[in-house]
């Protein structure tokens, strides 16, 4: 039987890569790297065969949608930000097998839902930047794409729906929600300045709110806040993510809490954390 293993709020800045590979840059991410490196030496420990991935930049417009592609591999460069992130190379297994369960447990849960193995379907970077620093250990890669258009409800019930389908399988899954806390981009002008900056303090506020809701347990709370900090903090694709993790721990029934693995950080005018969940006890 198939079994969740981890569950994680993550950060996929594009910061992250310039840390690596921008001279006059090095460096600036190395928290937000460690904090990654955490969550794979933890999935590794548990023996992840699966990293399922919610890819806040795999957007859709319709429907839930799963990446059913055999190898994962090519040489990414971003379309939204190209200039930031460029000439990334990547090579993973995917797990069409576990797509496909999910996509049927979906269905039968009256969810649309949909497995794809098309050429054209390229892995997005929410999946690329965290992979490349917590999984080195040869996990298949399986991203989710997130619906901009959805309610937390939805993805909360296809979150429920995932759980279904991972525990129907043979595999060990880490779940990583892969987006934002606060998602305000500044204004195109002064973007520039706003390298390692919220865009305004309302957000940064928010969000540190939310990371202490998440360590102190306040779930129920926080499902509660979920649709309007989604709308006033411009919810990266509506914060599908957040949705999809917290229903696959259970939830409105879920009594758990938050870990930070790395401190909270501004990246180009939005908030990022790294956050693991306690699993629902059996
Ligand atoms: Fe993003």
């Amino acid at each position: 039987m198939g079994e969740l293993v981890m569950a994680a709020k993550i950060t996929h800045v594009p910061s992250i890569w310039m840390s690596e590979k921008v001279e006059g840059l090095e460096g600036i991410r190395d928290f937000a790297i460690a904090g990654l490196n955490e969550i794979g030496r933890r999935a590794q420990e548990r023996s992840v065969d699966t990293f399922v991935i919610c890819d806040t930049h795999w957007l859709v417009n319709q429907g839930f949608h799963i990446s059913g592609r055999k190898e994962i591999k090519g040489v990414f460069a971003s379309n939204e930000l190209p200039h930031m992130l460029h000439d990334m190379e990547y090579d993973y297994k995917g797990d069409p097998e576990l797509g496909h369960l999910i996509a049927a447990q979906a269905n039968e849960d009256g969810i649309r839902a949909i497995c794809h193995d098309l050429e054209g379907l390229h892995a997005e970077y929410g999946t690329l930047i965290p992979m490349r620093h917590a999984n080195k250990f040869g996990a298949k890669v399986l991203s989710l794409a997130a619906n901009q258009f959805s309610t937390p409800e939805e993805n909360a019930n296809f979150g429920k729906s995932l759980l279904k389908a991972i525990e129907k399988s043979d595999r060990k899954v880490a779940f990583l929600a892969s987006g934002s806390l606060s998602h305000a981009f500044a204004p195109n002008a002064i973007s520039q300045g706003y390298l390692n900056n919220i865009t305004d303090e309302f957000y940064r506020q928010v969000d540190l709110r939310v990371l202490q809701m998440w360590q102190q347990g306040l779930m129920q709370e926080f499902i509660e806040m979920l649709p309007l900090y989604a709308k006033l903090c411009c919810g990266e694709a509506a914060m599908a993510d957040t949705g999809m993790v917290l229903g696959l721990l259970g939830w409105k029934d879920y009594q758990g809490k938050g870990e930070v693995l790395c401190d909270y950080f501004p990246s180009s005018g939005t908030g990022q954390c790294i956050v693991e969940f306690s699993l629902p006890l059996k």
